[in-house]
């Protein structure tokens, strides 16, 4: 193909994903399969590796991610990024509206109503219809710059729609995590040890923070624009701005499912509070409360802004739905790790909608803050968090007779002493040999779909097979054999030999995976990839002391030592011993021609070749034991540049006295 015919067809794939993107994100009607979506995506990607000269910071492709930033650069805001005066009720909201018709006596107001949005707020800058720029609100006057994290968000337009839009302007919105990506990433992170997020609006602004964009894009983030910052006044008022901003291809609060709507009076006003204080726990996402704005942008101006809030806008907060209760008991939780959670057992009540008889306790400290006791009449709530949690005693009602409350001792499943380890909020079972939550807890994470990906198992499969005694550990699956299970109730002569099978298949999973399956504490998947990749070998894995651990990339002292300890004893020795016995995949396998002649070096590559295509540099790069990484920073130790390698990116070599060499000096250093 000639660079004329590429650009073209890159520019069209573009156009036309940035079409679908728009179709399925913003309007919720996508006229294409995924499948024929990932399909164009993927023959522009080949387009853009194949033309580089075309590269476009804002083509679709770059939705994935894949920069990296260590210190967000902090940038002022050309306008500050004011908050909101906050009401709680009727009369400071009546109040609210005297002064406003006070200030301006000689006009008709009118305002719109919209969502309080519980997220992260950020502001926008597009120049000619592309995205330059995003920022967080920071302190308000400045901002950290976290553009490249922004653009994996499938919802915020990379380019605009039309030519309708201002040619320079800033959009200003709240990035928020909805309630169901929520509750799934939580899950994932509880499956991998990880400590989970408070709530959706936490885990919105850490993941705004994450240094590496590609694990950005993974984070089920969405983004409401709701204000329109415009120098040339094309739009006369808010509510306009924010429907020609959804028609710029923007995701805009939409009038029709009763996000945004026009009041022109405090009953008007109180409809839309009244209906969103009940409706907005059918919402797929949070809000707080909803934000009264006036429309007109002269009387906004007329209006102006205190030091910290606009005149013109006002928030009115819902209290947190708050019931009270009896807690009538607290029962344990043992996870597969042995840690323990108590759980409040309360007298049924309905809160937010949903009748509730169990909150979140978190910890015994939590417990001692409190001073709960059992019997004590206390307050739940329904905050950020999905599960609801008790937030303090009515100690007007306590039963005089009533006893301090006294922590468990032992293991409510197995008996077993519990212990506290020193700067832990969390107590523990330690006997992971017998404690039957954890023995299946730690088989059913060993079959999970991320680990050994055991087909024709669940968690019940497993439940049902420990308490048959059949297996007690993992290394006892692959002893089983079909006429093992076959005499358990509900086992038919299919699912049985599909099971062996299954497992039997598992002995193919790579070690990086075996190593995940494995359950060591603090031992995540990027975890089990890092150690995998970095000792190669079980045996050197075993025998690495915590000194040598902390030298890996990303590996801290936490994970260090619970890696130490895991192997130190003798019963983990002797599974995997077993575990190498059944021949699972105890090492990385090395691709042919591998070597290590590039091990530690970050090299970048820029331009077109002739001995070799993009991709293939950068798979011969990995294959050496190098890191290919986009963009030129200190780290780089080298470029190997071809034909039409950028001027910016040579100049940043220069300045950063970074090597750059050729296709063949690169060949000779692999050998080839
Ligand atoms: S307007 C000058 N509209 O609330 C104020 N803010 O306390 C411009 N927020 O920082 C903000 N939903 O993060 C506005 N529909 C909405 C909002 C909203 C949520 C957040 C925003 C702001 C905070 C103010």
């Amino acid at each position: 193909m000639s660079p004329d015919e590429a650009q073209k067809k890159i520019e069209a794939l573009r156009k036309e994903l940035d079409h679908h993107n728009y179709l399925y994100y913003i309007k919720d009607a996508p006229e294409i399969s995924d499948f024929d979506f990932d399909q164009k995506l993927e023959q522009l990607q080949k387009l853009e590796a194949d033309f580089p000269q075309f590269d476009d910071p804002n083509s679709p492709s770059r939705r994935v991610g894949g920069d990296i930033t260590k210190d967000f650069p902090t940038l002022k805001h050309k306008y500050p990024m004011l908050s909101l005066s906050n009401t709680y009720s009727r009369e400071e909201l009546e109040d609210y509206l005297k002064r406003t018709q006070k200030a301006l006596p000689d006009q008709e107001l009118e305002f719109v109503c919209e969502l309080k949005y519980d997220g992260a707020a950020i502001s926008i800058s597009y120049k000619n219809g592309e995205l330059v720029q995003a920022l967080t609100r920071g302190d308000g006057s400045q901002g950290d710059e976290i553009t490249n994290n922004i653009k994996t968000i499938a919802s915020v337009p990379l380019r605009l729609r039309g030519t309708n839009y201002p040619s320079e302007f800033e959009i200003r919105g709240e990035v928020f995590m909805p309630l169901e990506g929520f509750a799934r990433l939580n899950q994932s992170r509880i499956e991998e040890d990880l400590e989970p997020f408070a709530n959706p609006r936490n885990s919105a602004s850490g993941s705004l923070k994450m240094q590496d964009s590609s694990l950005v894009a993974k984070r089920p983030l969405d983004c409401f624009l709701y204000f329109v910052m415009q120098e040339e006044t094309l739009i006369d008022n808010h509510y306009d701005a924010v429907l020609a901003a959804g028609e710029w291809g923007f995701k805009v609060p939409q009038p029709e499912k009763g996000y945004l709507r026009k009041a022109k009076s405090i009953d008007e006003i109180f409809e839309f509070i009244n209906h969103w204080d009940e409706a907005r726990h059918d919402l797929p996402f949070e809000i707080d409360g909803v934000v009264i704005k006036v429309n007109s942008y002269a009387m906004q101006e007329r209006l102006g802004a205190t030091a910290k809030s606009p005149r013109w806008a006002i928030a009115y907060k819902f209290k947190a739905e708050q019931q009270e209760t009896i807690l009538e008991s607290v029962s344990y939780q043992v996870g597969r790790t042995g840690a323990i959670t108590p759980v409040a057992n309360l007298k049924a009540v309905s809160l937010a909608g949903t009748t509730v008889k169990r909150a979140s306790l978190h910890n015994a400290d939590q417990i001692a803050k409190l001073d709960l006791r059992v019997g004590d009449s206390v307050y739940v709530e329904k905050g950020g968090e999905i599960i609801p949690k008790v937030v303090g005693v009515n100690f007007t009602k306590r039963d005089p007779q009533s006893v301090e409350f006294e922590y468990l001792k032992n293991c409510p499943e197995c008996g077993t002493g519990l212990i506290r380890l020193e700067g832990e909020a969390l107590h523990y079972c330690p006997n992971e040999e017998s404690c039957p939550p954890q023995v299946s807890g730690r088989i059913q994470h060993f079959i999970s779909r991320k680990a050994m990906d055991i087909e024709g198992m669940g968690s019940e499969t497993v439940e049902q097979f420990v308490q048959a005694g059949l297996i007690n550990n993992i290394a006892d699956l692959y002893d089983l054999k079909a006429e093992d299970i076959l005499p358990l109730e509900r086992m038919a002569e299919k699912s049985a030999q599909n099971i062996v099978a299954g497992i039997a298949a598992s002995r193919e999973i790579p070690f990086e995976r075996v190593l995940f399956a494995l359950g060591i504490r603090y031992v995540g998947e990027t975890v089990a990839k890092k150690l995998a990749r970095h000792f190669e070998h079980i045996d050197h894995l075993m025998k690495a002391s915590a000194e040598e651990l902390v030298s890996v990339d990303e590996i801290g002292e936490r994970i260090a030592q619970s890696v130490v300890e895991y192997f130190d004893k003798p019963e983990h020795q002797d599974l995997i011993a077993r575990l190498k016995t059944a021949g699972l995949q105890f090492e990385v396998v090395q691709q042919e021609g591998a070597s290590k002649s590039l091990e530690g070096l970050t090299i970048v590559i820029s331009g077109n070749f002739e001995r070799f295509g993009r991709k293939e540099i950068k798979e011969l790069i990995e294959l050496h034991g190098g890191k290919n990484t986009g963009s030129v920073s200190s780290k780089t130790s080298m470029i190997v540049a071809g034909e039409g390698m950028g001027p910016s990116k040579r100049k940043k070599a220069e300045d950063l006295g970074v090597k750059i060499i050729d296709e063949n000096e690169f060949a000779e250093m692999i050998g080839l």
